[in-house]
C-alpha cells in the first residue's frame, strides 16, 4: 500500500458520491397502505371489550395479520403489536408486574427508553457493565449487581449483535428474575437458529424509521406466555376499561395506555417483514466484507457475533486503538476518513447514568420513584466510574459505520476499505 496524500491535506478523496439513507419502502408498501386506507378505517381499535363491529379491542385486520405473521416468523406463541418499541418496553415492565421496591438491571450503553421503562412503574434501574466484544450486557457484571431487590433484567441485543443469553438466562434462573429482551436493533438475529426475543419472558422490537424494517413508528412484543400476552393487550389499550370482560377477568386491575398501531402502518409493517430476510442478508454480507477488509489493521477491531449466533448488524460497530494508528486520536482518525468521503460516528451514546435524570434522581415530582418508601433502601448508584467498559467505549474506542445496508452495495464497502487503508497507511508510516 503506497502512501497517498490524504484528502484532509488537500489530496483527492477516495469518494465524493453521497451515501444513501436506508430506505426499503417500495411499491409493495404503497399498495399495502392504499389497501388499508381504502378499507375506510385508519384504526379499528376500540378501548372497551364490548363488541361494536367493525371496532375491536384487539385492533383491525391489518394489526391482527401483522401479529399472525410475526408469530410465524419469530416462533413465539403470542405477538402484541404496539406503536413503538418504547411503548413495548413500558408495556413489558407493566405486564411483568414490576414496580415499587423492585430493581431492574439495565444496560448503560443503549437507547434511553430501556433504562426509563422501570421508572414508569416505580422500579429502580441498576446499571451493569457491557462486554467490549458485543456491546451487550456482561453476565459477570449482571451477577455482581443482583441484590435481594432485583426482579428483572432488560437485555438489549445492541447493534443487532445477540447478547450472551445462555449465561444471562442461567443467572435469571438462579435468582428467579424476569427477562425482557430489547430487540429493537436486532430484527432476525439468532442464537442457535432461535430468534432473539424468544429466550426471556418478553421480546420487544421496533419499526421506527431508522430500523432494519420500518413503518415510520411502530413496534411489537413477543412472548410464549398467554397470560403475559393478555396483560400486554390490556396495557396497549386502556386495560382499566376491560378488566370485567370474561377473557381478562382473572387479571387484577391493570391500567392501560394508548399504544395502538394504525391500520395503514400495520399494513406497511407486514410488507417490511416479508423483506427482512433479504435486507438482513445484504447487511450481513456488507459487514462481513468490511470485517475482512480491516482485519489487517490492528487499530480497528470489529464488535461481532459470538459463536453459534447470527448478528444482523443494525450498524457496524468497531473499536479503535489510537496506539496502533501512530498515536492518531479517534477524532483525528474520523476527520481524516470523513475528508475521504467516508463518515464514521464516534462514541454512540453517553452512558445513560450520566443523564440528568439519573444524576438528580428525579423522574417524577418529589424525586419519585427513588424517594418512595419502598425504594429508599435501594443501593443503586449512578456515579461516573460504575461501568468502566461502557465509559471506555464511549470516550475512547467506539466507532460506528451506519451505511452498511440497503441500498448500498459491495462497491460502497470497497470505498470504505480503500479509505481506511489510505488513512491507516498515512498514519503509521
Ligand atoms: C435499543 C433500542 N431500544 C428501544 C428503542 C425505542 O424504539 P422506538 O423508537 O420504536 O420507540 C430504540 C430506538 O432507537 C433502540 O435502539
Amino acid at each position: 500500500m503506497s502512501k497517498e496524500p490524504l484528502a484532509i491535506n488537500g489530496g483527492t478523496p477516495v469518494r465524493t458520491k453521497p451515501w444513501q439513507e436506508s430506505n426499503a419502502l417500495g411499491e409493495e408498501e404503497k399498495r399495502a397502505m392504499l389497501r388499508a386506507m381504502e378499507s375506510g378505517h385508519l384504526s379499528l381499535f376500540q378501548g372497551a371489550y364490548k363488541p361494536a363491529p367493525p371496532y375491536n379491542f384487539l385492533g383491525g385486520p391489518e394489526v391482527q395479520a401483522l401479529e399472525k405473521m410475526a408469530v410465524d416468523m419469530t416462533g413465539a406463541k403470542h405477538v402484541v403489536v404496539v406503536n413503538s418499541a418504547t411503548s413495548g418496553l413500558y408495556a413489558a415492565v407493566g405486564a411483568l408486574g414490576l414496580g415499587y421496591g423492585d430493581e431492574v438491571i439495565v444496560s448503560p450503553y443503549t437507547m434511553s427508553a430501556c433504562a426509563v421503562a422501570p421508572l414508569i412503574y416505580g422500579a429502580i434501574p441498576v446499571f451493569a457493565d457491557i462486554e467490549e466484544t458485543t456491546g451487550c450486557l456482561d453476565p459477570v457484571s449482571i451477577e455482581k449487581n443482583v441484590t435481594k431487590r432485583t426482579k428483572a433484567i432488560i437485555v438489549v441485543h445492541q447493534f443487532g449483535i445477540p447478547a450472551n443469553m445462555n449465561a444471562i438466562m442461567a443467572i435469571a434462573k438462579k435468582h428467579n428474575l424476569k427477562v425482557i429482551e430489547d430487540c429493537a436493533q436486532a430484527w432476525g438475529a439468532t442464537i442457535g437458529h432461535q430468534w432473539v426475543g424468544t429466550f426471556g419472558d418478553i421480546g420487544v422490537f421496533s419499526f421506527n424509521v431508522h430500523k432494519t424494517i420500518q413503518c415510520g413508528e411502530g413496534g411489537l412484543c413477543i412472548t410464549n406466555d398467554k397470560n403475559l400476552s393478555l396483560r400486554l393487550q390490556m396495557i396497549r389499550n386502556h386495560g382499566e376499561a376491560v378488566v370485567e370482560a370474561a377473557q381478562y377477568a382473572h387479571i387484577e386491575n391493570i391500567i392501560g395506555f394508548n399504544y395502538r398501531l394504525t391500520e395503514p402502518l400495520a399494513a406497511v409493517a407486514q410488507e417490511q417483514l416479508k423483506k427482512l430476510k433479504q435486507l438482513n442478508a445484504a447487511r450481513i454480507a456488507m459487514v462481513e466484507a468490511l470485517h475482512a477488509g480491516v482485519a489487517r489493521h490492528r487499530c480497528l477491531v470489529p464488535m461481532h457475533a459470538q459463536p453459534e449466533t447470527q448478528a444482523t448488524y443494525y450498524v457496524c460497530p468497531m473499536r479503535y486503538f489510537t496506539e496502533h494508528c501512530g498515536g492518531t486520536s479517534r477524532s483525528a482518525f474520523t476527520a481524516m476518513l470523513k475528508a475521504e468521503g467516508i463518515p464514521f460516528v464516534e462514541s454512540y451514546v453517553k452512558p445513560l447514568y450520566e443523564l440528568p435524570l439519573f444524576k438528580t434522581r428525579t423522574a417524577f415530582t418529589k424525586g419519585y420513584p427513588w424517594t418512595a418508601p419502598e425504594n429508599k433502601d435501594s443501593t443503586a448508584r449512578y456515579e461516573t466510574g460504575i461501568c468502566p467498559t461502557a465509559e471506555r467505549l464511549y470516550a475512547k474506542e467506539m466507532l460506528l459505520n451506519m451505511h452498511l445496508c440497503h441500498p448500498q452495495t459491495m462497491d460502497d464497502v470497497a470505498d470504505i476499505i480503500t479509505a481506511i487503508d489510505k488513512v491507516v497507511v498515512a498514519c503509521t508510516s
